[in-house]
């Protein structure tokens, strides 16, 4: 069994994110419930690096608005409507968003003052549709650069193969 989460901090980061990725396959094999996933995949990502804050938003009303998930960290906000802050543009555009520097992203939606830097990646289903964004913080300024998005959207591509 691979329950335990493990600490993947000083690995290098493709190779993390394909331990990871078989962590989350592993633990989520059998499973076809993405409440579940979403936590569990939320727990192993936040453990495995020590991030701030690591959780999901999910899409509660199409193109509209977001509303938290599962999530691993301090209080979270509640909604976030599409287009607004990190997490509502990348729902809107469908696309990853890194930003390096939270003061220099207009519009960045404070939840925690220590955060400095964030990932966001949306998740689709699959049929390609969007269900929810992973929100991942760090207390550092540049925590998060491109080997991050792949390594993450492999891992939230769970969503999308549903359970194997
Ligand atoms: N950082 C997000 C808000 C959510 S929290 O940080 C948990 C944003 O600007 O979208």
């Amino acid at each position: 069994m691979a329950e335990t989460t493990i600490d993947l901090r000083g690995m290098p980061l493709a190779e993390a994110y394909d331990e990871l990725r078989s962590q989350t396959d592993a633990v989520l094999h059998g499973i076809d419930d993405p409440v579940a996933a979403m936590a569990t995949i939320s727990a192993l990502i936040h453990n495995a690096f020590g991030h701030l804050w690591t959780g999901f938003y999910r899409v509660v009303e199409r193109d509209r608005l977001l509303r938290i998930g599962p999530y691993q960290g301090t209080l979270g906000c509640m909604e976030i409507e599409f287009g607004k802050g990190v997490c509502g543009t990348a729902a809107a555009e469908r696309r990853t968003v890194i930003v390096e520097d939270v003061n220099e992203f207009p519009g960045h939606i404070t939840c925690d003052a220590r955060s400095r830097s964030e990932i966001v990646v949306p998740v689709f289903d699959a049929g390609g549709q969007l269900i929810a964004v992973l929100d991942i913080d760090s207390v550092e300024p540049g925590t998060f650069g491109d080997a991050d998005r792949e390594g993450l959207e492999q891992v939230v591509s769970w969503f999308a193969r549903g359970e194997s």
